[in-house]
């Protein structure tokens, strides 16, 4: 019995040290277990003479309340501790601003298609449309452009398997109309178009509005009247320069290519022309009656111009960051 007040000492010394709950209930196991220290002192006041176990089972009891004490004061302080490092990583700042809902906007190439339909519609212009898988036919044959015209290469042209191919412009888009319409024809057609083709103003997949205006008497200088109207409001600039530079399209003639003046010199926007009397004939239109003005304009360019955009391949890149600036 002698020892009782040392091994309670070693045992409020060892709660003492303890840093965490496991560790404690390890400890209290070391003197409180089945063969704990104090337990085993419990077990042996049997073999104490009679008088003499009261005393020493008061000794031991007292040693054992004051471990038990030292040990729910340690739990209890351990917890709380525990609580406190909770509420603090948990911690909610409610003066912080909120997240809000992230708004979507329309990317710039669709601004821009939106713009120019809009700017056609006003001018009288239907929206029209077609397939991007497109036929032979339409793609090149229906457009007078011959089974040997370098524009059917293999280099330019996307092929898809059964021998259509990914059309390369909009211009089908006219050979469909007038093949099921008879004029007054009057149509932009946007979409998307595919050639092979890549670098910083050249992308594989880019997007062109048709114009097509087919009635009796439309001249060139129709064309060149609304194409200039369109690209000054466009541009929003009255004195806008505007060129059409001699040029040649198999389903034009005559051909133009349409230029504006901007800041570093003129630049090309798109191709132009009267529509060929071939080109009628194939879509049961009479040359002798009607004439046609068609048009064909990169609608990306003119995103890049409208954006001070100058990498093309921006547009194609998805990176909300810089979409996110169009919104
Ligand atoms: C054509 O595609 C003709 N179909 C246009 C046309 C229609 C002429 C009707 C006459 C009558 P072109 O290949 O030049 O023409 O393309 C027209 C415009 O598309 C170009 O001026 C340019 O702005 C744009 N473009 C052409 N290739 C690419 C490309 N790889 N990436 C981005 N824009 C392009
Ligand atoms: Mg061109």
């Amino acid at each position: 019995m002698n020892n009782v007040d040392a091994i309670l000492q070693a045992g409020l010394s060892a709660v003492a040290g303890v840093t965490d709950l496991i560790e404690l209930e390890q400890v209290k196991a070391r003197y409180l277990g089945k063969s704990g220290e104090l337990t085993e002192l419990l077990k042996q006041l049997g073999k104490l003479a009679p008088e003499e176990r009261k005393a020493a089972g008061a000794v031991i009891n007292q040693a054992k309340q004051a471990f038990e004490a030292a040990h729910n004061d340690k739990r209890d302080a351990l917890n709380a501790a525990k609580l406190e490092a909770q509420l603090a990583s948990e911690s909610l700042d409610v003066t912080l601003p909120g997240r809000g809902a992230v708004g979507g906007g329309l990317h710039p190439v669709a601004l821009t298609l939106e713009r120019i339909s809009g700017l056609f519609r006003t001018m009288g212009f239907e929206v029209a449309d077609g397939p991007e898988i497109e036929s032979d036919f339409y793609n090149f044959q229906a457009l007078n452009i011959p089974e040997n015209h370098p524009a059917r290469a293999m280099a330019d042209t996307f092929y898809v398997e059964g021998g259509e191919v990914l059309r390369t412009h909009t211009s089908p888009i006219q050979a469909r109309f007038m093949e099921n319409n008879q004029p007054p024809i009057k149509i932009v057609a946007p979409g998307r178009v595919y050639r092979v083709d890549s670098d910083a103003t050249h992308s594989p997949m880019f997007h062109q509005m048709e114009g097509l205006w087919v009635e009796e008497g439309v001249s060139f200088a129709d064309l060149k009247a609304v194409v200039t109207d369109f690209l000054r409001r466009f541009f929003e600039r009255d004195d806008l320069q505007v060129r059409f530079r001699p040029s040649f399209f198999p389903f034009t003639e005559p051909s133009a290519e349409i230029d504006v003046l901007g800041e570093r010199g003129w630049l090309e926007v798109g191709g132009c022309g009267m529509v060929h009397p071939n080109v009628l004939r194939i879509a049961n239109i009479d040359p002798e009656k009607y004439t046609g003005f068609a048009f064909g304009i990169g609608l990306d360019r003119f995103a890049m111009l409208r954006y001070g955009v100058n990498d093309l391949r921006l547009f194609f890149e998805n990176d909300l960051n810089f979409l996110k600036q169009f919104n």
